[in-house]
């Protein structure tokens, strides 16, 4: 079932999500619907604070960008209870974009290396270490379950001119092409 993406400005972005166990409620599901809601946007990773559920799970395939990066060929993997517990290297600018943030990309710059652990949907522990490409849609997936989100990683300048941007997008006072919930959505008065 694909559901609806929260937008930007919504509460639950803003969390800092929680750790579950095997028996959250039909988590199965949760995860294939979020494999199900990401494909639909044309997505490559999704976190479930976007589809408004604050616990610390995302899903990331990246393999469109095979091309230009190798290394998401085979890399589609589950995220559960994940925690990064270093990042290093100097900061590299990179685009990103955000299926809570329809239409915006901004260069952000962050560390090129980590080392994450976590859980697979198996509850299998995993701890990995990833550079370049993956690394970069790793962090951007965990800030999500951080409540964090990449505009907040941009200069105070940047944020001031994307000001009215990112209050239509709130309204929902934009062209979308998947079903959004809109934080502020209301009712035009003529
Ligand atoms: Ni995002």
């Amino acid at each position: 079932m694909i559901l609806p993406i929260v937008a930007y400005g919504h509460p639950t972005l803003r969390m800092v999500a929680e750790d579950i166990d095997r028996d959250y409620p039909n988590l199965n599901e949760l995860i294939s619907d979020m494999w199900e809601t990401m494909y639909a946007a044309n997505g490559i990773g999704l976190a479930a604070p976007q589809v408004n559920k604050s616990i610390r799970l995302f899903v990331i395939d990246a393999s469109v960008y095979v091309e230009e990066h190798p290394e998401t060929k085979d890399f589609k993997k589950v995220f559960i209870n994940a925690h990064i517990e270093e990042e290093t290297g100097e900061e590299v600018a990179m685009s990103e974009g955000c299926l809570s943030l329809p239409g915006l990309s901004e260069d952000i710059s962050r560390k090129p290396k980590l080392l994450i652990r976590y859980l697979d949907e198996h509850f299998a522990e995993h701890r990995e270490v990833y550079d370049g490409f993956l690394a970069r849609v790793i962090q951007h997936e965990y800030d999500h379950i951080e409540g964090v989100l990449y505009v907040d990683r941009i200069s105070s300048f940047r944020r001031m001119l994307l000001k009215g941007k990112l209050r239509d997008i709130s309204n929902g006072d934009i062209d979308v092409d998947y079903r959004m919930i809109f934080p502020n959505i209301r009712r035009k008065v003529r």
